[in-house]
């Protein structure tokens, strides 16, 4: 017998009604409310974490988003091919998958014996009913040098606070790769199908059912799910796929019961996102990955919510991020302080010293730039947000080093979580302008939202002009980063929507900036 077999008559006799079950489960339609039967592949499907020969082929069985009851808590045993057309003329690889109600009826399938550098289309079948065709790629054979890479950056897609018509952008735009920094779901706001005119913090996100839920209505989104049906995704995640500027094993409400949460929290993002990941041992799920485009770039997706330090000096009586000054907060700046904890950053070390990229790239969800809220003079002054890298200055300082004594070729940092465009030089030390003494060490672009709402541009210029790293920013309008990356320089676009509010708004330049090979910083195009 083989393990779906096993899987579908354990549920199915534990279950007791096997008859309606069955014949739910064999044509892979769930009578819906009004009798009907519904479409089992609502929330469309993705892939990512792409190699040379292989790549995750993702989707969820869910005939209802809003009523995970609607689909029977059976294995369904679901059909996938994957070909070189978009016709599927030249089916080059298909098999069935598992979708087991202990994983939501995820189904990731790593498809395998793909060839480098090519453009393949997957769908799902369950019954008669056929999923939406995405696009995905392979990545360039190792040894290969490509000519571009084309990579769109997104981040923080808060429900409550617009449309998704950057996503729509992003589909157009036709990206070889997206890459997700995080906030991909916030965890609050009612369970509904349509972005609200205004937010209301409502149905708050603990259990397992509750994030299930979450992701479900996100992806119900069809710019969201166009973004993932046009190209491969790495991501990460941050904050708000668990809870408000949580850190390790604390949140804001220093619940104790908080681990618990977490795991669930966790979980539902393997379940919903393209990972090749193991699924086990939720509570310490490592999604820290690396990902090369030939000998083009080398991604070091990162994550710094798992691992870190407890946030400096929170509000009394609680966790979470607070405003501070080093000279009342010494637990800023203590040594000791780590940000991806001692195993990731000896992965991180080992991945850039043995990089054989022209563009090492740091993808990651915070802010790494200095971005003081008060002039910075001397040593001590200064006032900076607990939550982001300003939070973690020794581990910023560590890092530092480490791209510096790991001789990577252009190390470039993408991150998100500000809701702001940045375009930031990283020396050494950052409270002083970069010099032969401080070395200019890396490149960083920080993308704005998809949705989520930042502080006024006025706020933001005055933060440009107090900190020497920062060279650009701005905070008042939504969108998302479109990166081209060659052998000889990067060029970041940051493009800005209208309206976030309206689904069918234009998108425009705001800036440009370009890195040359061999010379970080941004310069403005
Ligand atoms: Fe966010």
């Amino acid at each position: 017998m083989d393990d779906q077999r096993r899987i579908f008559l354990a549920t199915a006799s534990r279950l007791g009604a096997l008859a309606a079950l069955t014949s739910a489960s064999a044509t892979g339609r769930a009578q819906n409310r009004d009798g009907g039967h519904a479409y089992p592949f609502s929330l469309g499907v993705a892939s990512g974490s792409p190699l040379p020969d292989a790549v995750i082929i993702w989707t969820r069985i869910l005939h209802d988003p809003l009523n995970a009851a609607a689909t029977p808590r059976l294995a369904f045993s679901v059909r996938w091919e994957m070909a070189e057309d978009e016709q599927f003329r030249r089916i080059v690889a298909k098999g069935a998958a598992s979708a087991a109600p202990e994983l939501a009826h995820s189904v990731h399938v790593d498809v395998t014996g793909l060839r480098p550098d090519r453009w393949y289309w997957y769908r799902f079948m369950l019954g008669d009913a056929v999923s939406p065709v995405g696009r995905t790629r392979t990545v360039p054979a190792a040894s290969g040098m490509p000519k571009q890479l084309k990579l769109a950056v997104a981040s923080c897609q808060h429900w409550e606070f617009g449309t998704y018509a950057a996503h729509r952008h992003i589909a157009a735009a036709a990206p070889d790769l997206v890459a997700f920094l995080g906030d991909y779901i916030y965890e609050w706001g009612p369970y509904q199908l349509r972005h609200p005119k205004s937010a209301v913090r409502a149905s708050e996100s603990f259990t397992l059912a509750d994030y299930r839920a979450r992701y479900a209505q996100y992806k119900t989104d069809a710019n969201l799910q166009a973004a993932h049906h046009a190209a491969p995704w790495i991501v990460t995640w941050d904050d708000h796929e668990v809870a408000n500027d949580y850190g390790n094993e604390q949140d804001e409400r220093l619940d104790p019961r908080f681990l618990q949460r977490r795991a669930a929290a966790y979980q539902a993002f393997y379940e919903h996102m393209p990972l090749r990941l193991t699924p086990r041992d939720f509570a310490h799920l490592r999604i820290y990955q690396r990902y090369d485009w030939g000998k083009l770039a080398r991604f070091h997706v990162l994550d710094d919510r798992q691992y870190r330090a407890d946030l400096a000096c929170p509000p009394p009586g609680r966790g979470g991020s607070n405003s501070v000054q080093p000279r009342t907060c010494p637990a800023l700046t203590d040594l000791g302080r780590g940000m991806l904890g001692r195993e990731q950053e000896q992965w991180l070390a080992q991945g850039l010293s043995s990089s054989p990229a022209r563009w090492n790239i740091l993808a990651q969800q915070t802010l790494m730039a200095q971005n003081s809220q008060l002039p910075v003079v001397k040593e001590g002054d200064g006032r900076f947000w607990t939550d982001g890298w300003d939070g973690y200055p020794a581990a910023r300082r560590k890092l530092m080093d480490t791209l510096h004594t790991s001789r990577a070729s252009n190390p470039l940092v993408l991150s998100g979580d500000v809701h702001s465009f940045f375009a930031c030089e990283l020396a050494r030390n950052p409270s002083r302008p970069a010099s032969p003494d401080n070395p200019l060490l890396a490149t960083e672009f920080c993308g704005t939202s998809i949705t989520s709402p930042s502080r006024p541009q006025t706020r933001t210029e005055q933060y440009v002009s107090m900190n020497h790293g920062i060279k650009y920013g701005r905070s008042d309008k939504r969108g998302y980063m479109l990166l081209t990356i060659t052998p000889s320089d990067t060029s970041a676009h940051f493009l800005v929507l209208d309206n976030v509010h309206d689904d069918a708004s234009p998108i425009a330049r705001a800036a440009a900036f370009v890195v040359r090979d061999g010379r970080a910083g941004p310069v403005r195009a």
